[in-house]
């Protein structure tokens, strides 16, 4: 830098010291957002039936999309219009813990009336979302939650920047939601399992395209705990993200799965004839079915296909080193048709029968993850790269989430993935283990559970400590 720019510079700060702050933060100035957690109406399935009543941001379902660029703050003001407490969790992002909104662990309930406010700047770019995290098994289950976009800072190019936020309702006759919340059948076998599945609140969607068109979606599984396994028919999409972080893109030839709160971004030519349509359609469980329809409308976008580059700009994340590192092996044990026999509940050791009496079924290395001030499963000093090997003991998938981090998916059931990827939701299936590893560098109490939440609100839960 020669002399001239640099006085440039420093009569721009000397300007900038001078000026209000309302003025000098214009440039660099955090979004603020106003959500009110409250009832609200929402037409899921369609004329036929009455409206839905949800719990919604803004009384809406999902809440409309946060975006920002990457290297923006943002300033979310919460207002709680429910009558039950709430606190508002940003799924994935690597923040600040007092900002991870745990309501009892990284801060207070946002009382009814009551609002709190957020404030981070998100480190990475990618497709995220927002929900509650104080019993969320019925409150993202009413509808409470969000998609947060990072937008890349020079995205590839697209067509069209689409979000699906799929959702799984368990509704009655009349379009209510069934209010068995937390059902002891739920809590022990395979979580809520609803019976309309849909994309961005509704119900066999139609979703209009254009032949020759280039789409990104952004698929967030909101669901409390049904997963995903997405076909597109004759349609090639390429995997270009998983969990909001880049993965070299590669065209998915078998189902795109998304198990519970994962986040998957595809770039998908429509390569429909005009005037056609198509299903994509859910093949995870024993049944499969139609989510969403693509009708493709009757004047092509172009002939031949965008030929540009897809890939993201590669992850951000410090890499773990691994080398000396012991793993911790986690054991996730119990649920129905489990082997659990005992485990520790508030430090004791009990029969299963015993602790099920009390509503949990589920266990991480035999302690039933009941409080969140409980010790922790793992207790590290920052910067320390911690291994862990996750081992599914019981009949049933768990998508395990942990706060404030990104961990390296390297092996599953002992094979290693040829291109390790970021996760922060990894879908671990029945009788399976995982081998992740990442770098503790985010200082804090950080809840580390299973997604589907019944299986987290029955137990399957720990806390990680990072020590400052
Ligand atoms: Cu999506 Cu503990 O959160
Ligand atoms: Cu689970």
């Amino acid at each position: 830098m020669d002399r001239r720019s640099f006085l440039q510079y420093s009569s721009m700060a000397a300007l900038a010291t001078a000026m209000p702050r309302a003025v000098t933060a214009s440039s660099h100035a955090a979004k603020r957002v106003d959500m009110t957690a409250r009832a609200g109406k929402a037409h899921i399935v369609g004329p036929d039936f009455p409206a839905t009543d949800i719990w919604g941001f803004n009384g809406q379902v999902p809440g409309s999309p946060i975006r920002l660029t990457l290297g923006e703050a943002i300033e979310a003001h919460i207002h709680n219009g429910l009558k039950v407490p709430t606190a508002v969790h940003w799924h994935g992002i690597r923040l600040p813990n007092a900002m991870d909104g745990v309501a009892g662990l990284t801060q207070a309930a946002i009382e009814p009336d009551d609002s709190f406010v957020y404030r981070f700047t998100p480190p990475d770019a990618g497709t995220y979302w927002y929900h509650s995290h104080l019993n969320a098994y019925e409150q993202v289950g009413r509808g409470l939650y969000g998609p947060l976009i990072i937008d890349e800072l020079e995205p590839p190019r697209v067509d069209r920047d689409l979000v699906w936020m799929i959702d799984d309702w368990r509704l009655l006759e009349d379009a209510s939601i069934s209010n068995d919340f937390g059902a002891g059948h739920d809590r022990s076998h395979a979580g809520r399992i609803g019976n309309v599945p849909t994309v961005n609140g509704r119900f066999k969607d139609i979703v209009k395209v254009r032949s020759g068109e280039r789409i990104r979606l952004r698929l967030i599984n909101a669901s409390n705990a049904r997963n995903f396994a997405l076909s597109f028919g004759d349609l090639l999409p390429s995997i270009i993200a998983v969990d909001g972080q880049p993965v070299t893109p590669h065209v998915q030839t078998g189902p795109v799965v998304v198990g519970a709160a994962g986040r998957v971004d595809l770039v998908i030519d429509m390569t429909g004839d005009p005037g056609s349509s198509m299903p994509v359609t859910d093949s995870f469980y024993r049944e499969s079915f139609d989510l969403v329809k693509w009708v493709y409308e009757a004047s092509p976008m172009r002939e031949s296909l965008l030929n540009t580059p897809i890939a993201l700009a590669p992850a951000t994340i410090p890499e773990p080193d691994i080398s000396h590192v012991e793993p911790l092996r986690i054991v996730i044990a119990g649920g129905a048709m489990g082997g659990l026999r005992r485990a520790r509940l508030d430090g004791q050791w009990m029969g299963l029968r015993e602790i099920a009496q009390q509503g949990y079924v589920w266990a991480i290395n035999d302690t039933v993850g009941n409080r969140l001030d409980m010790p922790p499963l793992l207790d590290v000093a920052r910067h320390e790269s911690v291994r862990f090997i996750f081992d599914n003991q019981t009949a049933f998938p768990h998508p395990m989430h942990l706060h404030g981090h990104h961990m390296k998916l390297l092996a599953i059931n002992g094979e290693e993935l040829s291109e390790p990827r970021w996760v922060d939701s990894p879908l671990l299936m029945p009788d399976s283990t995982m081998e992740l590893a990442f770098v503790a560098d985010n200082p804090g109490d950080w809840l580390f559970h299973c997604h589907a939440l019944e299986h987290h609100a029955a137990g399957l839960g720990a806390l990680v400590r990072v020590r400052s």
